[in-house]
């Protein structure tokens, strides 16, 4: 796997104090910023939007490359994935999560050609995303299987190909959930057949959990209370990392 990325989930941060929540956890040891982004429509929660993330991306600094340190991780639990995408890179987004759900149900004016009875395929709005000069993610839910990306991963078209999959260990929408590790398998599909992937985990992982996740094959760990909720976030960054890297 590639190395260990340690992304905090701001969600669980004092919204109230947001900017300087983001950079005392990049202060921390965070890699990257994980921003979770609700529309009460894809999921049964709202957060925020672009205006707020225009605010916050000068209280970190931006990566010196792909991946690199202080990328902003915009996980879209939106429904029309396709039409933030702009609004999102102008705020400073570096890679852009889109729902794997979404882009197959949303049509319509989502459409990347605009016409409405056709669907925005995953691998035309991975393309746009790469045109917007992000980073592009794609994220599957608990009843999602699989099986649904390997196409997409096959790709032979590199711009149309994901930078990184995201598999959720909870229901997106919330939180401080209990972890599922019933999502693993999917995470040691993955690893199996792409080595070299940024395979992403969300929802549930600390330091009892940590352990079964990296041993699938996740390298990129999202967490949110286990972060903001510890006394020494630090301790737990590092803690993290120790076991996904060693
Ligand atoms: C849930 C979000 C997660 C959430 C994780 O929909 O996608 O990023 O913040 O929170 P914890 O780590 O507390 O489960
Ligand atoms: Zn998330």
């Amino acid at each position: 796997s590639p190395p260990a990325i340690i992304a905090p989930s701001i969600l669980s941060a004092d919204f109230a104090t947001l900017g300087k929540a983001c950079s005392d956890t990049i202060g921390q040891g965070a890699d990257w910023l994980h921003v979770d982004i609700m529309d009460g429509h894809f999921v049964p929660n709202m957060t925020f939007g672009a205006p707020v993330v225009t605010k916050i991306r000068p209280h970190v600094q931006r990566p010196s490359s792909a991946y690199g340190n202080g990328t902003f991780d915009c996980h879209m639990m939106i429904a029309e994935p396709k039409k933030w995408v702009k609004e999102f890179k102008a705020a400073g987004c570096d890679l852009y999560c889109f729902h794997y759900e979404a882009a197959i149900s949303s049509t319509a004016a989502d459409s990347p050609s605009g016409t409405s009875s056709e669907k925005t395929s995953p691998k035309e709005l991975i393309k746009f995303i790469h045109e917007q000069g992000m980073q592009a993610g794609i994220a599957i839910k608990p009843k999602t299987p699989v099986d649904v990306l390997w196409e997409i991963l096959e790709n032979p078209v590199e711009e149309e190909r994901p930078d990184m999959v995201l598999v959720m260990t909870v229901e997106p929408g919330f939180g401080g959930q209990s972890f599922m590790a019933s999502e693993l398998p999917k995470v040691a599909a993955l690893r199996k057949k792409y080595p070299e992937l940024h395979i992403e985990v969300d929802g549930g992982l600390s330091g009892k959990t940590i352990d079964q996740a990296a041993d699938a094959g996740a390298n990129v760990i999202v967490a949110g209370s286990a972060v903001f909720g510890a006394s020494d976030p630090g301790a737990v960054i590092k803690a993290l990392r120790e076991a996904v890297d060693s």
